[in-house]
């Protein structure tokens, strides 16, 4: 169904609905429209229906305030009465007064597309005096993910100075808990919870990249959600660069989400007849916890058109490993064993380009060294061929190291080189970046990514970016990023790219669009890792999120970890290895095989099940798991992250199941049999499977092994009517 209304005035609510989601969008009259609803489904209603629920919808007017009912609109400014943090700002620098946009509706079309199932309304805004226009999009996606644009453009005669374009949307007051994320570089997504009183909560980042301590995605929900329970409301920039989020809520007003792009004074100066688009704000709602939002969430993200091979290869990758000490015939053993084990692809990490002996130089100089490889990288390439593996090399295009060649030939290709003179250029792990809006630099860097893709069989590219960016446009550096790693997709169809940064410092749904896999964090401590993979799991499918089994002591924390602990922990996603294999004893080789093995045969429903946790009630000891979207099986991970609180700790309640169905339940094992601190298992587990409905499996549940810290217990889940 496609709606058009005449310019300046439509008399319809529109009403979209998808998977146990909603929203009523009133564009009645001429102002700027209002989203009346978004959250759960309000079930089947009709425009008078509709009309009612929008009328009813208009507050009191209360003392002491604006003499009509005080509405935010889906762009709200002070012209409205809306004295909260503005849906845009910018001024002309001729005119008098700042501030005072003020919109009226123009066009509105709404398209139900039933191919996809998305609907959508888009509508435009206009505000003649300051010669502004501003075209919104909103999409429901079948998935029931709301997504929500502004852009504007300068109808004027000159340049229009735009501070900033957010999306905003209303929540209920009761979604009054907020939890969002922080972190440092190996310790990522780590959950901050806050109670929103009167005033802006708000979460800025200014790393020119999301970040290790990305808010990521921001959730308001009722008082106490968890995995299982709440109703919960949570936003997303899909954007690389600086941005904002927040939550406010005023004595006036209702509860609102925002997002949007963090724009520098002066970084967005729209020409004329020209425009600027925001990134798209991500919204999603789900009245059964966190664990809901990522079903959601993930199935959204599973259907996009840009989405390739969904079944992630085993990798293993050579950076903790050799590091800097590039020597083909070390390399070649680590090949032999990684092809032994199982590996499919061999990963070729930082040191292999002209002159890179450390982390303080060479950036930039993407041309392979000649001196550790006088024949290129063609003899190591045709042993991981030979050996049955496929090839990725690690780079790092956005950056350069003041000693380079390109540095020395280039300086004005730096970031920030037109404003800011060597001495004032702030290095991080030795590092500067290439100014990606340069059209020189970008052509050049385009060009060597493509020779080095044209010249060798490369697969995979691991595409690193170690520091935040502190200088130039975050703006432009973003939107030039994209332009390459589009290109670069376009020319290369079939390279598979992971995104790196620092680890987990640049993960957000505008990569995720343009990769096949991030780099979920620096650390293979798996106890770091538990929770860095269950948090960034909760927005990004389980098959994007790259884990490795490190060495036995961690080289990031200089933690020992059991291998069982190891194994169980990097089986939930894209596994991977970064070790010297050729320190591992004949038993660790054997249990890797085994895990890899068991890998390979859970990869369909690793990569494409629902994923779950059990809301634990001793933060110890926690369940996790992924379901069949069929729920016919299921595998399992209790884990104790330490001791537990209690002997008889809470049963193993498996969420997700299907009520009804009887299912198997069973241990499993990937290798290394965890340990326990019991004198006897329990019974069930002595007879080494047992049988319940879903309904018992999640209500009643079983007895746990009793494990010792830093322990993972695994379980498969088969339905056996
Ligand atoms: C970053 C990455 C690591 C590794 C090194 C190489 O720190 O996060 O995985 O690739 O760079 O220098």
């Amino acid at each position: 169904m496609s709606t058009h209304a005449p310019a300046g005035r439509s008399s319809l609510i529109h009403y979209g609905r998808a998977a146990g989601t909603s929203f009523v969008l009133d564009t009645r009259g001429s102002g700027v429209p209002l989203l009346v609803h978004w959250g759960g489904d309000l079930g089947p209603l009709d425009q008078p229906q509709l009309h009612r629920l929008a009328n009813s919808a208009v507050p009191a007017i209360p003392p002491s305030s604006i003499d009509q009912p005080l509405r935010l609109s889906l762009l709200p400014a002070l012209g409205e009465g809306w004295t909260g943090r503005p849906g845009i700002t910018g001024f002309r620098s001729e005119a008098k007064r700042s501030g005072a946009l003020r919109f009226t509706l123009g066009g509105i079309e709404f398209v139900e597309s039933s191919s996809q199932g998305i609907i959508s309304v888009a509508f435009e805004l206009l505000d003649t005096a300051a010669a502004v226009v501003v075209t919104t999009e909103l999409h429901l996606t079948a998935e029931g993910v709301l997504r929500l644009r502004h852009r504007v453009e300068n109808r004027g005669e000159t340049a229009f100075e735009l501070g900033a374009l957010d999306m905003i949307v209303p929540v209920p007051d009761r979604a009054r808990e907020i939890l969002d994320f922080t972190g440092l570089w190996t310790h990522e997504r780590r959950p901050q919870r806050t109670t929103l009183g009167h005033g802006l909560w708000s979460r800025e980042c200014r790393h020119g990249r999301p970040g290790h301590d990305d808010p990521f995605l921001t959730v308001a929900g009722t008082p106490g959600f968890g995995f299982r329970t709440g109703e919960v409301w949570a936003t997303h920039l899909a954007w690389s660069g600086d941005k904002r989020v927040w939550a406010e809520s005023s004595p006036l007003g209702p509860v609102v989400l925002g997002v949007g792009e963090l724009l520098a004074p002066g970084e967005v100066s729209v020409p004329p007849g020209d425009s600027y688009t925001a990134p798209w704000a991500v919204f999603a709602y789900s009245d059964q916890g966190l664990d809901g939002l990522s079903h959601r969430l993930h199935s959204w993200i599973r259907s996009w058109p840009s989405r390739r091979s969904a079944v992630r290869p085993v990798v293993l990758n050579t950076w903790e490993a050799v590091y800097f000490d590039h020597d083909l015939s070390t390399l070649e053993r680590l090949v032999d064993a990684a092809a032994r084990v199982g590996v499919e692809r061999f990963v070729l990490d930082d040191g292999w380009f002209t002159g890179r002996s450390d982390d303080r130089r060479a950036l930039g100089d993407w041309f392979v060294d000649a001196r550790a490889w006088p024949s290129g990288l063609h003899p190591l390439i045709e042993k991981v061929q030979a050996a049955g593996m496929d090839f990725g090399l690690w780079v790092e295009p956005e950056m350069v190291s003041p000693d380079s060649e390109l540095a020395r030939s280039h300086p004005d290709w730096v970031l920030g080189a037109d404003s800011l003179g060597p001495p004032g250029r702030l290095t991080w792990r030795h590092q500067l970046v290439l100014d990606l809006g340069n059209p020189a630099a970008f052509n050049w860097i385009l060009g060597r990514l493509d020779a080095l893709l044209t010249e060798y069989p490369i697969n995979y590219l691991k595409w690193d970016h170690n520091r935040d960016l502190l200088a130039g446009s975050a703006h432009a550096q973003t939107v030039a990023l994209y332009r390459l790693l589009d290109a670069l997709r376009a020319r290369h169809p079939r390279v598979e790219i992971e995104s790196c940064a620092s680890g987990g410092a640049r993960i957000d749904l505008g990569m995720l669009e343009r990769v096949d896999r991030v780099w979920t964090s620096d650390t293979n401590d798996p106890l770091e890792r538990q929770q860095i993979q269950r948090f960034t799991g909760v927005l990004v499918p389980p098959e994007y999120l790259g884990g490795h089994l490190g060495a036995p002591v961690a080289h990031t924390t200089g933690r020992t970890a059991s291998l069982g602990f190891r194994l169980g922990t990097a089986l939930f996603g894209s596994a991977g290895i970064e070790w010297d294999l050729t320190q591992a004893s004949p038993a660790e080789l054997a249990a890797i095989t085994e895990w890899i093995g068991q890998y390979k045969a859970l990869r369909p429903l690793l990569h494409a099940g629902v994923v779950v946790h059990a809301d634990a009630s001793d933060p110890a000891l926690e369940l996790h798991g992924v379901v069949s979207p069929d729920r016919s099986v299921a595998v399992f991970a209790a884990v104790a992250l330490a001791a537990p609180r209690s002997a008889l700790p809470a049963a193993l309640r498996f969420p997700g199941l299907d009520p009804a169905r009887m299912y198997r339940v069973r241990p499993l094992s990937v290798g290394s049999a965890p340990r326990t601190i019991q004198d006897a298992p329990p019974p069930w587990l002595e007879n080494a499977e047992t049988t319940f409905s879903g309904t018992v499996l999640a209500r009643v549940g079983l007895p746990p092994a009793l494990l010792a810290p830093e322990q993972v217990a695994l379980y498969s889940v088969t339905a056996v009517d």
